[in-house]
């Protein structure tokens, strides 16, 4: 099957294309190496480097006629989505739409979604969240996959386009970059293999974290300040 992987130069986005390889797919990557590397797509898919948002990927859909997209390319710091929300929907609702116009136009039958849970769920109040859990996020991150959701939906009654969206927790990995502002597990396991101490903010029991200089309320409150890491 031909299979468009978008984001597939990154961490989740490489392994999904590496896995797609091997079980014998034609696989394309498209990719602008923002955050994501080259040397990280793998052997055997072609990488497309060109920014989701770009009008052209609509001739690229045109010339590949992917049977399937695998959409992981996404501005996923939360903490940049408080500073730059414009921005962080940019990439992540234009970017999608972008991709869905081009999918549509080129008969692709279906998607594949990298949503987010923790994010998308808010302040949880069921632990661990069903899907029928209710979705109210709290950043504008959580927002944009959330309206992702729903525009998927939406091109599903509108054009008969399937999806799956994946409301991801923390992943975790190979590849992972654990210098950045988001991979909780990534960040705290270099600290503790570097002999340092994870940052733990309140007391322990909350169910994300956040970077030093900020604060997560608890369960049952809000966001002080801005968010990060548990994406
Ligand atoms: N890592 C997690 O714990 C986690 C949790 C929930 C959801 N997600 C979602 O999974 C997906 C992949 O996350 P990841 O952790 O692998 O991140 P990542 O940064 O390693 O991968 C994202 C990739 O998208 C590319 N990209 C970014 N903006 C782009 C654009 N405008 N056009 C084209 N390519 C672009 C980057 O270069 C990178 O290769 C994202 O959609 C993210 O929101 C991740």
């Amino acid at each position: 099957m031909k299979i468009l992987v978008t984001g597939g130069a990154g961490f989740i986005g490489s392994h999904v294309a590496e896995a797609y390889v091997a079980a014998g797919h034609d696989v394309v990557v498209v990719d602008d190496l923002s955050s994501g590397k080259r040397h990280q797509v793998p052997q055997g898919a072609r990488l497309v480097q060109m920014d989701i948002r770009d009008p052209r990927i609509r001739d690229v859909f045109a010339d590949e006629k992917p049977a399937l997209l695998n959409q992981h390319a996404a501005q996923m710091d939360v903490r940049r989505s408080v500073a730059d929300p414009g921005f962080d929907a940019d990439v992540n609702i234009l970017g999608l739409l972008n991709l869905l116009e081009g999918a549509r136009a080129a008969g692709t039958r279906r998607v594949l979604f990298a949503s987010s849970g923790g994010a998308a769920y808010g302040e949880q109040d069921e632990f661990p969240a069903t899907e029928t859990h209710k979705l109210e996020p709290v950043s504008p991150y959580g927002v944009s996959k959330r309206a992702s959701e729903l525009y998927l939906g939406c091109y599903r009654a509108m054009y008969g386009l399937e999806y799956v969206a994946m409301r991801y927790a923390n992943v975790y990995g190979p590849r992972q970059d654990p210098h950045g502002e988001a991979g909780v597990v990534a960040i705290s396991t270099l600290r503790l293999l570097n002999g340092e101490r994870p940052t733990i903010n309140g007391d322990g029991k909350q169910t994300r974290t956040t970077s030093s200089s900020r604060t997560w309320c608890g369960r049952t409150s809000r966001w002080r300040r801005a968010p990060t890491s548990a994406r």
